[in-house]
């Protein structure tokens, strides 16, 4: 079993002295021991981007806030910092000569996100979501990205990390690679933190300044990083990213409707480390997995030494940021049931922001409909509730109505029975409910017309009152 953590940075090997914290950011460490100073700190809260490094893994690029990662979590991993781009790569060559380099507090991190997404490719907009610049604006940065070089992914294949175990005085830090182990551990310490991506856990240590005690991470466990399509629908391992997630629906029957939806929560930095088994941990009201898989009727899988057992999805979350796992369980994997052919399938998130933004309302809707008529409906929300949860009312005020405006409109009117919004900074509560009514009536459109783009602008709030108990 390792006991020290080490890992590569900018290909060469670092070992990191017995008696440091396993729960010290990267960025704390790079701008601290490791004296690299490129990478900046920002917000420390994973909005902004100026710390962002890159991952390689399996020969893959993926972006991440080093405000957010712990040094325990980089075990064996590779990383790559804007020092080790050497100054003359092309997403550092094009930036200067684009005129991107705008205020040197953002470039750094901006280059890395470049860097990554010269091999990743797609929406450069999406590539730079999670890089916010203040200044002069993205233009020149786009100007960049468009004529960078693709580079192709290598081949490379990391070998799986040993168990491994990092003390100090005060902390330990446990990297299990066996799920029995895991259970173990956890059956032991039910105190312990469940670490995943860190992507909520680590804002405790970026933001909040907090040491825990004892931190037992399930990112090496390979039962929790398995995703699997099978013709009944999606498992996804709890510690899958929702980054490999997003790339799975694109090719995916049924669930083409979430790759957009899930391209607006937070930003590569994010979506490369967070999971669904921390979005289900968490049980945030404003989670953006959560309405999708309540309106799927997705089973959660949980496993303790005593066994297994499978909860519907909308049974696990029980209230305001709590669920229903046992002080000694896990959540191994969740089951995505996959929408037959026929059904309409559509997920919405309204935000102040179309990127890196938290939903101030989200909805999910399953809608099946026979002769003009409505036959089945499920339509779950975020930020209209303590938790995720379905309007049953609005559904009833649907079924047996024909697919017409008139139908959703009066079922709109129901969703005052279902929810009692509260009011925060990302919307009041009589704009949640008009918000909410909206989206059903976007939904009657879809399913008249089937032919709405299944990415939808955010739509400003209107001015919410002053601040009241927050949602999140
Ligand atoms: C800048 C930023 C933007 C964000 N944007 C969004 C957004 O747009 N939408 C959104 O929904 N969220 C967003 N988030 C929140 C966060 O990314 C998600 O909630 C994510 O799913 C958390 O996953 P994680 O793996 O990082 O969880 P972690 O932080 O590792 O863990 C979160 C919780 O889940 C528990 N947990 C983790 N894995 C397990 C397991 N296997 N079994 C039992 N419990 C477990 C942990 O103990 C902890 O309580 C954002 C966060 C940041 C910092
Ligand atoms: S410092 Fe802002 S994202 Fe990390
Ligand atoms: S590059 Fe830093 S604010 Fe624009």
């Amino acid at each position: 079993m390792d006991t020290i953590v080490s890992f590569f940075l900018n290909d060469k090997p670092v070992r990191i002295p017995p008696g440091t914290s396993p729960t010290m950011t990267l960025l704390d460490w790079l701008r601290g021991p490791g004296r690299l100073t490129g990478t900046k700190e920002g917000c420390a809260e994973g909005d902004c981007g100026a710390c962002t490094v890159v991952l390689e893994r399996h020969g893959r690029r993926m972006p991440v806030n080093a405000c957010l990662l712990l040094l325990g979590q980089l075990h064996r991993r590779r990383v790559r910092t804007v020092e080790g781009l050497g100054g003359a790569h092309p997403a550092q060559t094009l930036m200067a000569e684009s005129d991107g380099t705008q205020c040197g507090f953002c470039t750094p991190g901006i280059v890395m996100s470049l860097y990554a997404h010269a091999q990743e490719g797609g929406d450069p907009h999406e590539a730079l979501a999670g890089n916010l610049c203040r200044c002069t604006g993205y233009r020149p940065i786009l100007d960049a990205i468009a004529r960078l070089p693709p580079e192709p992914p290598s081949c490379g294949q990391d070998e799986a990390p040993p168990a491994a175990r990092f003390e100090t005085a005060d902390q330990v830090f446990h990297l299990p690679n066996r799920l029995a182990d895991l259970l173990d551990l956890r059956a032991a310490d039910p105190a312990a933190w469940l670490l995943a991506g860190g992507t909520d856990l680590g804002l405790r240590v970026s933001e909040h300044r907090e040491r825990p005690p004892s931190v037992i991470c399930v990112q090496n466990v390979p039962d929790l990083s398995a995703i699997e399509s099978r013709p009944e629908g999606l498992v996804v391992g709890a510690a899958v990213p929702y980054r490999d997630l997003l790339a799975l629906c694109e090719a995916e029957a049924g669930f083409e409707p979430l790759r957009p939806y899930l391209g607006r929560l937070g930003s590569r930095q994010i979506r490369s480390l967070g999971t669904v088994g921390g979005n289900l941990g968490t049980a945030s009201p404003i989670g953006d997995m959560l309405p999708p898989l309540v309106a799927l009727g997705a089973r959660v899988r949980l496993a303790s030494r005593r066994g297994e057992r499978v909860l519907p999805v909308e049974e696990f979350l029980l209230d305001y940021r709590r669920t229903a796992l046992a002080e000694d369980e896990v959540i191994l994997s969740v089951f995505l049931p996959r929408p037959p052919a026929g059904r309409l399938f559509v997920v919405e998130k309204l935000s102040r922001r179309h990127d890196q933004d938290i939903s101030a309302v989200a909805m999910a809707a399953t809608l099946d409909v026979a002769d003009g008529v409505v036959r089945g409906a499920r339509l779950a929300f975020g930020g209209m509730a303590a938790t995720a949860r379905r309007a049953e009312a609005t559904e009833a005020a649907l079924l047996g109505r024909p697919l017409a405006e008139e139908s959703f409109a009066a079922a709109a009117e129901a969703l005052r029975l279902d929810f009692s919004p509260l009011s925060d900074w990302r919307g009041s509560a009589e704009y949640r409910l008009a918000a909410a009514g909206g989206l059903l009536r976007r939904l009657f459109w879809r399913a008249a017309a089937k032919d709405l783009p299944h990415d939808v602008m955010s739509v400003p709030a209107p001015h919410a009152p002053a601040f009241a108990a927050g949602t999140a």
